[in-house]
């Protein structure tokens, strides 16, 4: 394993709404033996509250807030060694200070699914406050891919089994 994972055993899984990053996250923690966390499950239950509900009620900005608290939270104890696939939510590493923070303490790792494959994905489920206007979805996926393309590292994940996705990304030079 690289000395940057051995340090910082934390593997971030990041990309656009629907790319499949719990999915593939969990698949992936099992095959390394490592522990899961999907930061927007994190955000819910430290709220008791729903995405959707945090975004209605309080607006993004405390959601925002909440994000970064979690993702705190989470670095530290990758940075106590604990090793964990960590998928965060899409708009995460938007906020410099998160994007600072994974890039420091592990591996980030860029799920890029085709936009046809994502708006199918958003359109069937309604848990995605930022999903709900599918008209601003393609523009939204434009301004974001640029931040996702400064990943360590990035990985396609076109419709297929979890387990494909998984297998290209434990042939990275990491493991
Ligand atoms: C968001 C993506 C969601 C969730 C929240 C905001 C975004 O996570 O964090 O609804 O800004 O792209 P997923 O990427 O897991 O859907």
């Amino acid at each position: 394993m690289i000395l940057k994972l051995k340090r910082t055993p934390g593997i971030y899984l990041v990309g656009f709404m629907g790319c499949g990053k719990s999915t593939i996250g969990r698949a992936l923690a099992d095959e390394l033996g490592w522990s899961f966390f999907d930061l927007d499950a994190e955000i819910e239950s430290s709220a008791s509250s729903s995405i959707g509900d945090i975004f209605d009620r309080q607006g993004e900005h405390v959601f925002r807030a909440l994000e970064a608290a979690a993702l705190a939270r989470r670095v530290k104890a990758v940075q106590s060694g604990r090793p964990q696939v960590i998928a965060l939510g899409g708009g995460a590493i938007m906020n410099d200070k998160n994007f600072e923070l994974v890039s420091n303490h592990g591996v980030v790792i860029w799920l890029d699914a085709p936009f046809e494959l994502i708006e199918r994905r958003v359109a069937a489920e309604s848990h995605r406050p930022l999903g709900r206007d599918l008209e601003k979805l393609r523009e939204l996926f434009d301004v974001r891919c640029p931040r996702y393309a400064l990943a360590d590292f990035r990985v396609e994940a076109p419709e297929e089994e979890p387990m494909a996705t998984v297998r290209r990304i434990l042939k990275l030079p990491l493991f």
